[in-house]
């Protein structure tokens, strides 16, 4: 892919929990050889401890706060193109939306509700979902978040029928459409 413009080559993966966001990463990763970057894992690795526990012990919070200042971090500081895969809340703070735009290509994953369901019910690892009914919360999260994915994103994905690996090279071509047609800082629009 080659540099044009102002705007970070980054592919940055938002949707909810659940989506495919870290296997579609994981994915693109194989095609691109870019440095995967998983802001969970990066928020846990720091925090020494689980997205659960960290919930647990300071709140949603202070993991919205640490979710912020790595999309600051990440703004900020020059780097190599890279693929960043996010929580499914991140999009909740104003600011975060905001920083996502600036990080780069922003692709939004979306799955049926009736698949986020299936492949979250057995799963403890999300504290949001902790709750007596958690389709009643899915539905709802789903309801007020919707907006706040569409303003980020630049391109929408439903990811029903489709593995992950055809949907990474999806992005992929889509990625190189969008970046080539950025204007670039030697040839300004007219
Ligand atoms: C959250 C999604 C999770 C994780 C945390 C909160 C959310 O990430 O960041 O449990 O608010 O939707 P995944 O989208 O990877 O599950």
């Amino acid at each position: 892919m080659h540099m044009s413009g102002e705007l970070p080559l980054n592919i940055i993966l938002i949707g909810f929990m659940a989506c495919g966001k870290s296997t579609v990463g994981r994915n693109l990763f194989d095609l691109l050889g870019y440095p995967l970057i998983d802001t969970d894992s990066v928020i846990e690795q720091r925090a020494g401890k689980s997205v659960r526990q960290i919930f647990a012990d300071e709140g949603e919070d202070a993991f919205r706060e640490a979710e912020t200042e790595l999309l600051r971090e990440l703004a900020t500081t020059p780097a190599t193109p890279q693929i960043i895969a996010t929580g499914g809340g991140i999009v909740v703070r104003p600011e975060n939306r905001m920083l996502l735009r600036r990080l780069g290509y922003v692709v939004w994953l979306r799955a049926p509700l009736a698949t986020i369901v299936r492949r979250t019910r057995r799963n403890n690892a999300r504290p949001l979902l902790q709750t007596e009914d958690p389709v009643a919360r899915i539905t709802g999260l789903l309801e007020k978040r919707d907006p706040w994915y569409r303003e980020c994103a630049h391109l929408r994905l439903d990811t029903a029928g489709l593995d992950s690996r055809e949907l990474a090279v999806g992005i992929l071509e889509s990625a190189r459409v969008f970046f080539t047609s950025q204007p670039t800082a030697s040839c300004p629009p007219p």
